[in-house]
């Protein structure tokens, strides 16, 4: 993540005393990173997820302290009421199984006045290296979700706002950030990204929705090669519940 949008998060943060961070859906743990350089060590965070690899791979990258994975799901949060000062959610919107469960689960463990920091792809206002992104990533989540997994399209700017203001989130602080700086237009690794996108229809190859989506093959090959590839745009909302 670049250094603006950490310094944005910091500047917001810098007179708030947070000692507590919950991290939904953590995975490998980027965000615990941009969270602990946003709180410069002295907040404790613990980091959620319900896959288990994901969180092996975590516990190998950080060895410090104050920072701790546990396998849970946003669902159903196992910590007492108002027990952290702020809850994150990076890039895990999108894979929640229930939206609404998720956020009453966040009220409940927040603190009174307690902060949510909410990173999320955002799908509108891409350039065409970027709407390449979300093509392969829109693959994937159909690929999920035929398998029985949890995984929705992304969402443009406004979608996501209106999500959480309807779950009751006043939003302080909303900037878009770019996660990657430079257009990918590498032969090897554009032909990774296309080698991804046959493996996700490889999945599905033979199940119901495979001839519905594997005409995007061809097409994505070349797109990739008159375009690039660019991660999508990364919208960023910190907010209270009402
Ligand atoms: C795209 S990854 C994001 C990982 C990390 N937060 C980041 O910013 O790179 C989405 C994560 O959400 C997790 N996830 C999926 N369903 C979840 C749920 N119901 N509760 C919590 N995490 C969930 C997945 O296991 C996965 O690690």
């Amino acid at each position: 993540m670049k250094r603006f949008t950490m310094n944005q998060l910091q500047e917001f943060f810098h007179d708030k005393a947070i000692e507590s961070v919950l991290d939904i859906g953590t995975g490998t743990g980027d965000f615990v990173m941009v969270l602990d350089n946003v709180f410069q060590g002295r907040a404790h965070i613990t980091g959620i997820d319900p896959g288990e690899q994901w969180l092996n791979e975590a516990r190998e990258r950080f060895h410090q302290p104050h920072i701790e994975f546990r396998r849970m799901e946003g669902e159903k949060l196992a910590f007492d009421d108002q027990s952290f000062d702020a809850v994150s959610m990076s890039k895990a919107l999108h894979h929640l199984d229930d939206i609404t469960a998720t956020m009453n689960e966040i009220r409940r463990v927040l603190k009174p006045g307690g902060w949510l920091i909410i990173d999320e792809v955002s799908a509108d206002e891409l350039n065409e290296a970027q709407e390449n992104h979300k093509m392969l990533h829109h693959v994937k989540s159909f690929v999920d979700r035929a398998n029985g997994i949890s995984h929705q399209e992304t969402w443009s700017k406004a979608e996501i706002r209106d999500i959480l203001t309807r779950q009751g989130v006043e939003i302080k602080l909303s900037f878009p950030h770019e996660l990657m700086e430079n257009t990918i237009i590498d032969e090897t690794i554009l032909n990774e990204k296309y080698r991804m996108m046959e493996q996700h229809l490889e999945v599905l190859n033979g199940k119901p929705g495979y001839h519905q989506i594997a005409g995007q093959l061809p097409l994505f090959k070349e797109r990739l090669k008159k375009h690039g590839f660019k991660m999508a745009t990364m919208l960023m909302v910190v907010g209270q519940f009402r």
